[in-house]
């Protein structure tokens, strides 16, 4: 491989713009990133980068355009790719009229292939490049997704659901083979390339507390691999817990008895916290993950970063496709502005792309590779037009040369339109 330059106005995080300002970002506009064997060799003035060059490096020239780095999405269900949009109901009775349903279909190998493969092929027509990913219960599907994952030369993380109650018997494991399972597949998968395995009691909603046990030992075990699952989404969906774990004083409580929180564990959603929990999710280093679409789609509530932000706990931002309704991280975006607005917060989009970034990469623990352009990062890279639909460019007329603009009219007005190429590891993929 002889190496690839990718030229044009290279923006990238060094730090949250909320606390750190413009000193947070570098935006280099005539500036070009080398890319060798997957990795990032140099970012920096075109001029400069090209003269250092070998003869035969492909040059991409997207002069005017952003290259930022790919971006990342927190948490997403790649079982859900046909449950998205799925009409009329709240997240318990959408689960079971819609998402337990199509679920049950990745027992089948095939059928687990064909819908991954889709998958990865829209996460890179958006321009994402690393997400946090729940399969379903069967190993099957998680052997797909992984497959497919490498083949792709994706940085990803996902794990298998555990399952053991509230479920259809197609959708369940018990407390043993769910740990046996998962040991599987962590020996299997983990650390195997760029992938890396999340232990995923779904929520406690549809695990027993063995199995809760079962998974907490799993952590336990492997003290670096991600946990994942769902907190806080619904009031419906807390009063069940309520019920089924009378014990417990708070919804997180259930977790932390399991000793399932911690710097990887990523929580979705985190609506409904009360003022211990937040508490316990700053402490512990966990991880909440705003999901604007989902939210807003299944009626759930809205997120209160400001809260969460003062408190210190670690926030990212996710799809949650099928409870969402768009795999555009800048959709996904522009959708969580709107939430804050609602909550009377703001969220500058330097921040927003700051949060797709590098945000999300600190929340994965992953940014000392990715989330970034600088030399020995891997070289997941997303090339953005900011005049990529009429309405957009007519909008830009009046603010050429304002990042901060240019970047609000990309995650309010854009989509795939806007994502011009992605490059993972190096290699364009995006199927346009
Ligand atoms: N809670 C448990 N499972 C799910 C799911 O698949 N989507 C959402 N949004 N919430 C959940
Ligand atoms: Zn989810």
């Amino acid at each position: 491989m002889t190496g690839r330059i990718v030229r044009g106005r290279i923006l990238t995080f060094r730090d949250d713009p909320r606390l750190a300002g413009a000193r947070a970002w570098r935006l280099i506009d005539d500036g070009a990133v080398s890319v060798r064997d997957g990795l990032i060799e140099a970012v920096g003035e075109a001029r400069d980068v090209l003269a250092r060059a070998p003869q035969s490096a492909a040059i991409d020239d997207h002069s005017g355009k952003l290259v930022l780095p790919g971006l990342i999405d927190a948490h997403i269900h790649y079982p859900q790719t046909r449950v998205i949009g799925s009409y009329g109901a709240q997240l318990l009775d959408w689960l079971n009229k819609y998402t337990f349903v199509e679920e049950q279909k990745f027992a089948d190998s095939a059928h687990s292939a064909a819908v991954a493969r889709f998958f990865f092929d829209e996460l890179f027509r958006q321009g994402t490049t690393t997400a946090c990913v729940y399969c379903t219960v069967h190993p099957a599907s998680v052997d797909a997704f992984f497959a497919e994952a490498e083949r792709r030369g994706a940085r990803m993380i996902a794990g298998k659901a555990l399952m053991d109650r509230n479920a259809p018997p197609g959708l369940m494991d018990n407390a043993q083979s769910g740990y046996d399972e998962t040991q599987a597949l962590i020996a299997r998968w983990r650390g195997r390339g760029r992938l890396d395995y999340a232990i995923t009691p779904r929520f406690a909603v549809t695990s027993t507390e063995a199995q809760l046990e079962a998974a907490g030992a799993l952590a336990a075990e492997h003290r670096d691999a991600y946990v994942q699952t769902h907190l806080d989404e619904n009031f419906a969906e807390i009063a069940l817990v309520k019920r089924e774990f009378p014990w417990a004083k708070t919804y997180l409580d259930v977790y932390a008895r399991y000793g399932l929180l911690g710097p990887r564990s990523i929580f979705g959603h985190c609506i409904h916290l009360e003022d211990s929990e937040v508490a316990a999710l700053a402490e512990s280093g966990s991880i909440a993950a705003f999901c604007p679409t989902s939210n807003l789609f299944l009626g759930s509530g809205l997120f209160d970063k400001q809260r969460l932000d003062k408190a210190g706990v670690r926030v990212a931002l996710a799809t949650d496709v099928g409870g969402g309704t768009s795999y555009s991280m800048l959709a996904t975006a522009a959708e969580g502005y709107k939430v804050l607005q609602m909550g009377g917060q703001s969220w500058p989009a330097t921040q927003a792309f700051y949060q797709m970034t590098l945000g999300n990469a600190r929340a994965l623990s992953l940014a000392d590779r990715i989330g970034a352009i600088e030399p020995g990062f891997e070289a997941d890279l997303v090339v953005l037009d900011s005049h990529a639909a009429p309405a957009m460019a007519h909008r830009m007329e009046s603010h050429e040369g304002d990042l901060e603009e240019e970047l609000f009219v990309l995650m309010t007005m854009g989509d795939d339109r806007a994502v011009r190429e992605t490059y993972v590891a190096g290699e364009k993929v995006k199927e346009v």
